[in-house]
């Protein structure tokens, strides 16, 4: 079985840090691959870790991965509260998707409220910064333990 995590990150995510730090907060992107990486490695699994501010990118890259990857891990950005066409591709996956954001979009304006990622997500985490990657990746090696083996 794979034990990639593929972990897609949307639109502006590889300006974190100079990004309104007030709510994204102050690590880079670069900061956060190498905690997922670490973290995943811990759990057994290996982070394959990408950012694109192409929506078209980030569809392809989940088309390749079917049938490849133990899971996703997606923030979508600014295309969560948008993107029908993310969520179609999303919904092509035949493994755990976990949608994760930085911030409580919950908490923030009414447009944020909507994720069309949510609608093809297996569970979704938000607000707790960088450490959100990290719950997430419990969050799959929890699953990914529950799920039945094949024989
Ligand atoms: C975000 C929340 C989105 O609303 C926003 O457009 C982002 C980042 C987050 O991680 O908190 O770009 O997904």
């Amino acid at each position: 079985m794979s034990k990639t995590a593929l972990i897609l990150n949307g639109p502006n995510l590889n300006m974190l840090s100079v990004r309104q730090p007030e709510i994204y907060g102050r690590q880079t992107l670069g900061d956060i691959e190498a905690m997922a990486a670490q973290k995943a490695a811990s759990l057994g699994l290996v982070s394959d870790f990408r950012q694109s501010n192409y929506e078209g990118e980030l569809i392809g890259w989940l088309h390749e991965a079917r049938g490849k990857i133990a899971g996703v891990i997606i923030n979508g950005a600014g295309l969560t509260h948008t993107s029908v066409a993310l969520m179609d591709a999303l919904m092509l996956m035949d493994c755990p998707v976990l949608e994760v954001h930085l911030s409580n979009i919950h908490k923030r304006e009414p447009f944020r409220h909507v994720s069309y990622i949510a609608k093809a997500a297996t569970g979704s985490i938000a607000g707790f910064g960088a450490h959100t990657y990290i719950l997430a990746l419990d969050a799959l090696a929890a699953l990914l333990a529950d799920a039945p083996k094949d024989k």
